[in-house]
């Protein structure tokens, strides 16, 4: 982790600068078709590790991610995934899924970096220990992955369209099928997938988003700004 945070990308593959996160937020759209050209080398795995960036609970970090781009596994995914045509085209589709129990499993080694790094005490460590699983159980291990899991799959796509790279995120898979396609355990939740590569066409009109009065209060819900 320390590495990667001192080794950001800074450019994109096409070499321009990369985009700073409000021009991604601004530029990225949902694309429906792409180019079967590839993903340059490393560039993937450049988006996963900023993905993994992403704040977590306790810093339990329960996504895992699931890429996608040997033929075969597309058709998989394609067929379970209401045949969308941008899963057989993009290069890669990553399937975010949600640990509500495996987190636990991977506890120690999150606590250990930590304690490594200094950034954790044993006493916070125990802490955790502690509480970590009454937390997760309270608000729903369901409700919990896909809280963070969301967030993940945000900063995947922004993370993406900073270094030049298009993406869509979709729900429209039937879940159940996609676990049996992909060996997925029985407590792992498939919150959403996501194409990467590069669209084919300019996306569709922007559609516009409802106006900030609509969506923001101020000091209580249903309250405009004074
Ligand atoms: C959780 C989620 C699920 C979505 N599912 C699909 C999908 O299955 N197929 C698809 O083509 N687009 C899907 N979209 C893309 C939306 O249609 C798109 O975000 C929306 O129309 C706004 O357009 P924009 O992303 O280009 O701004 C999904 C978006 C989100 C956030």
């Amino acid at each position: 982790m320390g590495e990667r945070m001192t080794n950001l990308p800074t450019v994109q593959s096409s070499g321009e600068p990369a985009l700073s996160v409000a021009e991604a937020i601004a530029k990225r759209r949902s694309h429906r078709h792409f180019k079967p050209d590839p993903l340059p080398e490393g560039l993937l795995d450049e988006v996963l590790g900023l993905a993994t960036l992403a704040p977590s609970g306790y810093n339990l970090q329960p996504w895992r991610f699931i890429v996608v781009s040997e033929p075969e596994a597309k058709e998989r995914l394609w067929e379970v995934s209401y045949k969308q045509p941008k899963i057989l085209e993009a290069p890669a589709t990553v399937i975010c899924c949600g640990e509500t129990t495996g987190w636990a499993t991977t506890l120690e080694e999150m606590l250990a970096e930590g304690l490594r790094l200094g950034a954790y005490t044993e006493g916070y460590s125990d802490h955790v220990r502690k509480a970590a699983g009454p937390v997760v159980e309270g608000w729903g291990p369901d409700l919990w992955v896909n809280r963070h899991i969301m967030i993940a799959a945000t900063c995947l796509m922004l993370a993406a369209e900073s270094l030049g790279v298009e993406s869509c995120p979709m729900e429209g898979f039937e879940e159940e099928r996609v676990k049996e396609a992909f060996d997925i355990p029985e407590d792992v939740r498939v919150v959403c997938i996501v194409s990467l590569g590069y669209a084919t066409e300019p996306p569709k009109a922007f559609p516009g988003r409802l106006p900030l009065e609509t969506l923001v209060f101020w000091q209580g819900y249903g309250q405009p700004k004074a």
